[in-house]
C-alpha cells in the first residue's frame, strides 16, 4: 500500500481544526519542519506544505503549484495560498486547542499561524444545508488510487490537497423552495437520491467524476465550520494530482460551457489553497523529498 498519511483515508472525525501558517521570508523552514515531523502523529494531524515552503527549501515537488484563483460569470474564486496547512482531527475541542499550541510552538520561529477554522461533523456527514456530502467518494483501494500519487520513495504516497473555506448565505438558501434547493444539488435532501432530469447547473451534474475525460476522481473530506453567526463548509479534496479538482472547479465556474454551478446562488469560497501532503515512513512524516531526512 502506498504510504499515504493515514488521517487522509480515515472517516470524518467528530471535530477538527484547520490551521494555516505563513512563512517569514528570512527564515529557513528546515528546523521547524524537522521538529514538526518529530512531534505530529499523521493519523491525527494531516500536514500539507504550500509552494512557499518548498521554494524556501530550494527543492522541487513535481505537481505542486499555486491555487488557481480566478473569476467566472458573477463569481470570484479567491486564492489565499498558505505556506503550511494542518488538519487536526479529534473528538475533544480542548485537546485540539492544546495540539494547536504544540504545533505552533514546533513551527516557530519560521512559521506564523495566520488562520484557524474550527470544524465539526454534522449528522452522518451532512453539509449545513442538510445535504449528505461525500456519497460519491471512492472507497477502499479506489480511495487510495484517487488520493495518493506514485513515483520514487519520498514522493510515492504523497497527496495533493485543495482546500477552500466556503461561506454559506443561509437567507438566500432558505428563500428557495425545496424543489429549487434539491435541483441546485441534483439530489433530494430527504432520501439522497440523484435527480435524473436535474438541470445542467446542478452541482452533481457539474462535478460528476465519471463524466470527465479523463475521469476526475478525488477523495473529499469536507467538514462544516461555524464561527459566531458565520458558517459554511471547509471543502477539502485530496488527489494524486490537482488535475481532477481543477477540472471540476472549472466546470463549476462555467469555463467549459458558460453554465455556472447552482451552488453559487447561496455559497461562495472565501479562501483557496493548494498543499502537498508528504508520505509517511512508519508513523512519521517522510520529508526526504524536501532534503530533510
Ligand atoms: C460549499 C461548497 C460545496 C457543497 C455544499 C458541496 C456539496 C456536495 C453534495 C451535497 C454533493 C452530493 C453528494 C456527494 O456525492 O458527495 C456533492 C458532490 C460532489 N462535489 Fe461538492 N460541494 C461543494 C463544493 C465542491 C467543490 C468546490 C468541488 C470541486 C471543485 C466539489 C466536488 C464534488 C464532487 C466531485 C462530487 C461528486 C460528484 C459525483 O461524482 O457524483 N464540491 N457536493
Amino acid at each position: 500500500m502506498k504510504p499515504i498519511q493515514p488521517g487522509i483515508l480515515a472517516p470524518i472525525p467528530p471535530l477538527a481544526r484547520f490551521l494555516t501558517f505563513g512563512l517569514l521570508p528570512e527564515a529557513g523552514p528546515g528546523p521547524s519542519l524537522r521538529r514538526l515531523a518529530q512531534s505530529v502523529d499523521p493519523a491525527l494531524s494531516v500536514v500539507g506544505l504550500g509552494r512557499a515552503s518548498v521554494l524556501a527549501l530550494g527543492v522541487d515537488v513535481p505537481g505542486l503549484r499555486d491555487f488557481p484563483g480566478g473569476t467566472g460569470k458573477g463569481l470570484e474564486i479567491p486564492a489565499t495560498h498558505g505556506a503550511l496547512w494542518c488538519w487536526l482531527r479529534g473528538e475533544d475541542r480542548g485537546e485540539l486547542v492544546l495540539r494547536t499550541r504544540a504545533i505552533d510552538a514546533a513551527l516557530g520561529p519560521a512559521y506564523r499561524l495566520v488562520d484557524i477554522v474550527d470544524a465539526f461533523r454534522h449528522g452522518e456527514g451532512r453539509d449545513l444545508t442538510g445535504y449528505e456530502d461525500g456519497t460519491e467518494n471512492p472507497t477502499g483501494a479506489n480511495a487510495l488510487a484517487a488520493a495518493a500519487s506514485g513515483g520514487p520513495a519520498g514522493l510515492q504516497g504523497g497527496s495533493f490537497v485543495a482546500v477552500q473555506q466556503w461561506l454559506h448565505e443561509f437567507a438566500r438558501f432558505d428563500a428557495m423552495s425545496r424543489d429549487e434547493q434539491d435541483a441546485s444539488i441534483g439530489r433530494r435532501r430527504d432520501d439522497n437520491e440523484e435527480i435524473d432530469d436535474a438541470p445542467s447547473s446542478a452541482h452533481v451534474k457539474r462535478t460528476a467524476q465519471e463524466s470527465f475525460e479523463p475521469e476526475a476522481f478525488v477523495l473529499r473530506r469536507s467538514m462544516p465550520w461555524a464561527e459566531g453567526p458565520r458558517a459554511g463548509l471547509v471543502f477539502v479534496a485530496f488527489g494524486r494530482s490537482f488535475d481532477a479538482f481543477e477540472a471540476q472547479l472549472n466546470r463549476m465556474m462555467g469555463l467549459d460551457d458558460g453554465v455556472t454551478d447552482a451552488l453559487f446562488r447561496y455559497t461562495r469560497p472565501v479562501t483557496g489553497g493548494y498543499f502537498w501532503c508528504p508520505p509517511v515512513k512508519g508513523a512519521q512524516l517522510d520529508l526526504r523529498r524536501l532534503g530533510l531526512d
